[in-house]
């Protein structure tokens, strides 16, 4: 994997190798290192070729020394860069030495290699057996002050990623204040590339742009104090021309829930300069004698088939080398969450409701959300004094527990142990722990206040009281949230020097409360939520499998939304649910069946009032559970296939029509014995009854059985049409209409073929005809504004696998 020529020309030449792919760089002659490839696997013989000629500085630049007087540090591919000696580029570390000085001369030292990875202290990262993985470092000197700085990757094989972090270590007698500490940097040759963003904010998370780099900087980042949903971490970099099967494209992520920053810039010379870490504006560190810094570790990828095929190596790199623990590759259950159901009103008598009607659909999981402590009744106080409020819990938590249990559920709970309201007895002992400017205003979010979990006292707190409250009851799930963002970061028990430490300071806080109480609840499924996706990163799902992905659960929305997670998260990290309609943030109604479809591509649970649904509906959602159960590994655990966007401009399958947007997806099996693709669209175009899929992943030898999912439509969604064929007028709405279509039930139409995989994935099938006004019959698709299909795939080689057995 890692293999290093002592004698490349004289120099060192370093060569990380992943199945698929290569990472070169070589030492130059005043100890700098010039980063040579990374990009799909090649053979590297030597630097001949790789190497960058210069022949004389560009007019107008610096030089490093005169010895090194043929190139200009601002247009050369660099490993890591420091800023003083000619690279104007944006740098990745700047730090000011006790003399005020800023000038960083940074030159190879050493390196070693380790099999395995050299531990990150603090802080998550991703992980691997020895032979999984191989690390190598690069030490740094600083020859212009005391500061040493080891750069450390970390060589995924068979996952074909890349990690990279920084230290830097402080070897003065004075402290040294670093200002900007990136995990990394890449270097690219000049070329038409797009930046890929993954932004939003709440309820519309994760929607991607792509902007051409042709000039200057562009840069996404966070102050939230979060990961937050107004720019994930996650980001790509593609050549011009790439799509979701061709082409080259780079992925990288952050593993880290705090404020952070990603940069790409092409330089003067056309060159782009990639960088990622910890977000440097409202950041300092000060490093006393012997310390040292160590940045969140950087997740790299690459691929040149497309951006598919990035997307599935980070799924799987999640899936292996940051989610861990006993729910990594278990089947989650599907569960019923209270929070839309009643909100702040709950009791035990409402929650019991709730329960036995889930429990007779199916469902495994109980989830009572907000609402069960202290005082509160909205989202005004209360934040911070976990204990049960007796008016609405008579038997407290353990009474409702163990009923939840003999019903035959699991049992999870919310808390928001990050928060603190001004309304509670926790802040009344101790304002002190609250993150404010002491004697100034603070800024609030939803009434609320951070607890400062830079304080060790704070994070003891918050491990003891969720150690109890989480051993009060048999408690097997835990929906984690937190619900604003940083204002007034500001730290009473830091020095007035120390307060840029704060944020970073936070998240060490909060990562050392989730590793010890994830330690001490190995059963517990934890799932992570920040108001939906303000905090969706590498970094919580190394302690919580699952995340909240939106407080959006409009099918529609989260067609965008769950795509957008999909570039860089495996969907068995992102949870979706079933809510009511009128959908509570969009007012959009959808069918049950869409809900279900989208909700089901990910990991499912229900969030709607299921106490007044009708029996017809429950009936459904008892089918779709049953369904799902069937499928879940599928669903939870396989290939990640896009077919068909939204956003695809000019789409083949479907008219060109800004109105008549369809989306496509499919989920195949690692034996790709079994696949599900769902096919949904977003408005209806009149007069439009063709419609194919065209799934990806399959195996082309294989013969797959492909069917769709039946399911009764209503006569009432038919309108007045229905007088067409009764024989007296009916009323729309009226008294007949409603019998009519309490017992005319009309079945979706069948789906089933026999096909081999070449010719699903290269024809495509053609399904049966959409309703155009006209040709009513029973084999027509009813088809509607935001109507979808689940279709079921199975290789027909391996009958006695069938899926339709239970689980
Ligand atoms: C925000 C979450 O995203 C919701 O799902 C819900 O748990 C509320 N908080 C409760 O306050």
């Amino acid at each position: 994997m890692i293999d290093i020529r002592e004698n490349d020309g004289g120099r060192t030449l370093f060569v990380l190798n992943t199945e698929n792919t290569t990472y070169t760089f070589r030492l130059l002659e005043n100890g700098q290192i010039e980063h040579l490839y990374y990009g799909p696997r090649i053979d590297v013989l030597s630097s001949d070729g790789l190497l960058e000629h210069h022949a004389f500085p560009p007019g107008n630049s610096s030089i490093y020394s005169s010895e090194c007087g043929s190139f200009s540090p601002e247009d050369m591919r660099y490993e890591y860069s420091a800023p003083g000696k000619g690279d104007i580029r944006e740098s990745m570390i700047e730090a000011v030495y006790a003399d005020g000085s800023r000038s960083l001369d940074l030159i190879y030292d050493s390196h070693e290699v380790k099999n395995g990875k050299p531990e990150l202290k603090g802080m998550p990262s991703s992980y691997g057996k020895e032979d999984e993985v191989q690390s190598l470092i690069i030490n740094l000197k600083d020859k212009n002050g005391p500061l040493l700085c080891r750069l450390i990757y970390s060589v995924f094989e068979s996952s074909d990623v890349i990690c990279r972090r920084t230290v830097l270590e402080n070897i003065a007698e004075e402290p040294l204040r670093i200002e900007k500490a990136m995990s990394m940097q890449l270097d690219m040759d000049p070329g038409s590339y797009v930046f890929h963003t993954f932004t939003g904010a709440w309820a519309r998370e994760m929607k991607k742009s792509d902007i051409p780099l042709k000039a200057g900087k562009i840069s996404v980042s966070s102050r939230t104090g979060s990961s937050s949903n107004r720019a994930n971490p996650f980001f790509m970099i593609s050549e011009k021309g790439t799509t979701e099967d061709y082409g080259l494209c780079y992925g990288f992520n952050l593993v880290y829930s705090g404020n952070h920053y990603e940069a790409a810039e092409r330089s003067a010379y056309g060159k782009i300069r990639v960088l990622s870490g910890i977000q440097p504006e409202g950041f300092e560190w000060i490093l006393d004698k012997g310390e040292c810094f160590e940045t969140p570790e950087a997740v790299l990828c690459v691929s040149d088939e497309g951006f598919g095929s990035l997307s599935r190596r980070f799924h799987r790199f999640i899936k292996e080398h940051i989610v861990r623990g006993k729910w990594q590759h278990k089947n989650r259950p599907v569960l019923l969450n209270s929070w839309e159901a009643a909100y702040f009103d709950i009791s035990e008598s409402r929650l019991l409701g709730l329960a036995k009607k889930a429990k007779a659909a199916g469902i495994e999981l109980f989830v009572m959300d907000d609402g069960w402590f202290g005082k509160r009744d909205d989202d005004s106080t209360s934040l911070g004094d976990w204990y049960v409020n007796k008016k609405k819990l008579p038997h407290g938590i353990k009474g409702l527990a163990d009923k939840i249990g003999e019903l035959g559920l699991k049992f999870g709970i919310w808390v928001e142990p990050e928060m603190v309201n001004e309304e509670s007895e926790l802040y009344k002992a101790h304002p002190e722990w609250a993150l404010r400017i002491p004697g100034k205003d603070h800024s609030t979010g939803r009434n609320q206040m951070f607890l400062d979990l830079s304080i060790n006292e704070v994070q003891e707190y918050i491990i003891n009281c969720m150690k109890e409250l989480f051993s009060s009851a048999d408690i097997s799930y835990v929906k984690w949230d937190m619900n604003r963002n940083f204002t007034d970061v500001y730290s009473a028990a830091l020095p007035a020097e120390r307060q840029g430490e704060v944020a970073h300071r936070y998240i060490l806080g909060l990562y050392r409360i989730m590793k010890e109480l994830t330690k001490a609840f190995p059963n517990i499924l934890f799932e992570g939520c920040a108001s939906g996706g303000n905090r969706f990163d590498p970094g919580i799902l190394s302690y919580f499998p699952q995340i909240w992905a939106s407080d959006d659960s409009d099918a529609i929305a989260r067609v965008q939304i769950q795509e957008g997670y999909s570039y860089g998260y495996p969907q068995c990290t992102y949870t979706a649910h079933v809510s009511d309609v009128p959908n509570h943030q969009t007012l959009r109604r959808t069918p049950l069946e869409t809900r279900f479809n989208v909700a089901a591509s990910a990991v499912l649970g229900y969030e709607c009032n299921l106490s007044d649904l009708s029996s017809e509906e429950l009936d459904v959602i008892k089918e779709q559970i049953s369904l799902y159960k069937k499928w879940r590994s599928v669903l939870q655990f396989g290939e990640y296939y896009r077919c068909r966007s939204f956003s695809d401009a000019t789409d083949k399958n479907s008219l060109e029509s800004d109105d008549n947007k369809d989306a496509e997806w499919v989920i195949v099996s690692p034996d790709k014995k079994k696949a599900v693709c769902v096919v949904l669209q977003q408005l209806v175009h009149p007069n439009t009854q063709w419609l194919m899929i065209k799934p990806k992943g399959l195996d082309p030898d294989k013969k797959y059985r492909i069917r769709s999912r039946v399911f009764k439509t209503n006569l009432k969604d038919f309108g007045g049409l229905v007088n067409y064929v009764a024989p007296v007028h009916v009323k729309q709405d009226g008294a007949i209409h409603n019998i009519l279509a309490k017992f005319v039930k009309m079945e979706t139409e069948k789906e089933d073929h026999l096909m081999s995989g070449s010719a699903l994935m290269k024809a495509g099938m053609r399904l049966k005809s959409a309703f155009s006004g006209c040709g009513y019959s029973e084999e027509m698709r009813f088809y509607p504004d935001h109507a979808s299909r689940m279709y079921f795939i199975e290789s027909q080689e391996e009958k006695d696998e069938r899926t339709d057995k239970p689980e």
